[in-house]
């Protein structure tokens, strides 16, 4: 064969895989409103920056006719690209070819290059659009799922792994999403559950549709399954480029440092705790006061509220920031928002990210409900995240500080390299109310004036106990320091932290309370 003719047939067989599912099945995905599988890898990506592998890797099924019948790439593309000059390995589920499922040859793929991520130390992004285990391939596809989860675990903590569900995310495929390290949905388009509408009407009688079952918002809203919400395809890939600006490529390496920048005037920082100590405000006003450029990369914004989590820098530096909310049921902790801060607390660790914490909460949050969806054992989570983390910790403590709260918010005991405190803090055993109501329960009741004696007993338990100097004088909070000074202060401690070495015992791995 000439040169000519072996080029004409390459880009016979490469124009047809490229198709995937043909014209019919590409012009359905987009009148959902769907962007096709190689698209998606483009729009995300660099321009001209996809380079991809394994286009010509076919199925080897031949029952139920299969082998009368050819899967274009068997329904995944892999490869690897840059975003932003980023470098990643991707790959993305096409449902126009077999509705993108999932036989043992397209997890081939997937699982090819997950080692490879692994192997190079970089990102690895999953874009899954797919119809689950191809069911004419049986065992053979459950298979493949069990070896891209074995990979997911194994790849947990070395390289950050981002999940975008672009389309149905059914069965036992939800788990690879679930076990990696951020999970991205789209209004109206993507689709996560265990046991769909049609299972759930035959055992339980009940009538759902897929969007109330597993929509985007519920799983942002109310599951805390996915963590970015985006009302388009587009969206959702902007956000994807911004999130990988602040992490590293792998647990060897740092996030890279961008220009310093000061934050915006418009967030003053003296002004943002209200003199009123019931009074709620933002956590993220107050967090956009001090980070650079006021660029606070919020995650799972939707879901457990009474707790902020996300990405900002200081001084050009990636710091993780966790925050309680008091806008949001006073900033207690909770069943949610304990899991969601020990998560984000482990992948800051994992990846050389320090973390900085600002307190303001009256503890956990009581309750029979509570008590039986196990705060006792997703609260432990907390403590168990910051005492294992590493990582520079920096805490700031801006008003109330109470009880297990204080202990659980990143305190000096659960190994603060440095605790600052605001002359507004209040560090007790509880709020002054309580406190006086039990410690001097005998004097208010056998007082002439019960309800005058009590507001006294209040003033004087605030007067004495809640403000942050019988802390200071202890050593548990290093410095008690005005809003205005706080930036500096947290500037100069990541910056002085920058080599710190703390060793744990030599172990295989703890336990946390799962
Ligand atoms: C083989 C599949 C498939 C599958 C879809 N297709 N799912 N082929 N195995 N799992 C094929 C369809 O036959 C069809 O092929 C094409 O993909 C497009 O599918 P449609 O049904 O036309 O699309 P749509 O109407 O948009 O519906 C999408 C869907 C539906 C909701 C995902 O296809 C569906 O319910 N599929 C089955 C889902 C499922 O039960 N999966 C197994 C889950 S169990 P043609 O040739 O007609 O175009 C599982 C276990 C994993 O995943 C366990 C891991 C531990």
């Amino acid at each position: 064969m000439s040169i000519a003719s072996q080029m004409l047939e390459y880009f016979r067989r490469k124009s047809k895989a490229i198709l995937g599912g043909g014209e019919k099945a590409i012009e359905k995905q987009v009148s959902l409103g769907k962007l096709t599988a190689r698209d998606r890898i483009t729009t995300l990506l660099d321009q001209e920056s996809f380079h991809e592998y394994d286009l010509f890797v076919e199925h080897k099924c031949s029952d139920f006719n299969m082998d009368k019948k050819q899967l274009p790439a068997d329904g995944v593309i892999t490869g690897t690209g840059k975003i932003s000059g980023f470098p990643i390995c991707v790959y993305a589920q096409d449902f126009t070819v077999a509705g993108g499922s999932l036989g043992l040859m397209h997890a081939r793929k997937i699982t090819k290059i997950m080692d490879h991520a692994m192997k190079l130390g970089l990102p690895l992004i999953g874009i899954n659009d797919s119809g689950g285990a191809r069911i004419q391939e049986g065992v053979n596809s459950l298979a493949g799922y069990g070896e891209i989860f074995f990979r997911n675990t194994q790849a947990s903590g070395v390289i950050p792994q981002i999940s975008v569900i672009l389309g149905p995310c059914a069965g036992g495929a939800v788990y690879s999403p679930a076990l990696t390290d951020f999970v991205f949905v789209v209004d109206k388009i993507s689709k996560m559950f265990i046991t769909g509408p049609e299972v759930i009407k035959t055992v339980l009688g009940e009538e759902i549709s897929m969007e109330e079952l597993g929509g985007a918002r519920v799983q942002t809203e109310i599951s805390g399954n996915a963590h970015f919400f985006a009302h388009t395809e587009e969206e959702c890939f902007e956000q994807i480029k911004k999130l990988v600006t602040f992490i590293p490529w792998n647990n060897r390496k740092r996030p890279d440092p961008f220009p310093p920048k000061p934050p915006k005037p418009e967030y003053d920082i003296d002004s943002i705790i209200p003199v009123n100590p019931r009074q709620p405000y933002d956590v993220r006003d107050l967090i956009r006061g001090i980070c650079d450029d006021s660029d606070f990369f919020e995650i799972q914004e939707h879901w457990a509220a009474n707790i902020v989590i996300g990405f900002a820098r200081l001084n050009g530096e990636t710091v993780g920031v966790v925050g309680n909310q008091p806008l949001v049921l006073a900033g207690v902790l909770d069943v949610d928002s304990s899991d969601k801060a020990a998560r984000f607390i482990r992948f800051c660790d994992a990846f050389n990210i320090p973390l900085i914490t600002f307190v303001d909460l009256p503890g956990y949050l009581p309750g029979v409900d509570q008590e039986h969806a196990g705060v006792i054992r997703h609260g432990a989570k907390i403590l168990y995240a910051y005492s294992e983390a590493t990582v520079p910790k920096v805490t700031v403590i801006l008003r109330k500080a109470y009880g297990g709260g204080y202990i659980a918010m990143c305190s000096r005991h659960l190994g603060a390299d440095f605790v600052f405190a605001w002359p507004s803090a209040e560090i007790a055993v509880m709020g002054p109310e309580g406190a006086a109501n039990i410690i001097f329960r005998n004097e208010i009741a056998k007082a002439d004036d019960p309800d005058a004696v009590r507001q006294q007993k209040v003033l004087e338990y605030t007067e004495k106990f809640a403000n942050p100097y019988i802390a200071a004088a202890n050593g548990h909070v290093d410095a008690v320091i005005g809003p205005t000074e706080t930036r500096d202060f947290l500037i100069h401690a990541i910056e002085i932290s920058r080599s710190k070495t703390e060793l744990r015992p030599e172990r295989k791995h703890g336990i946390p309370p799962f």
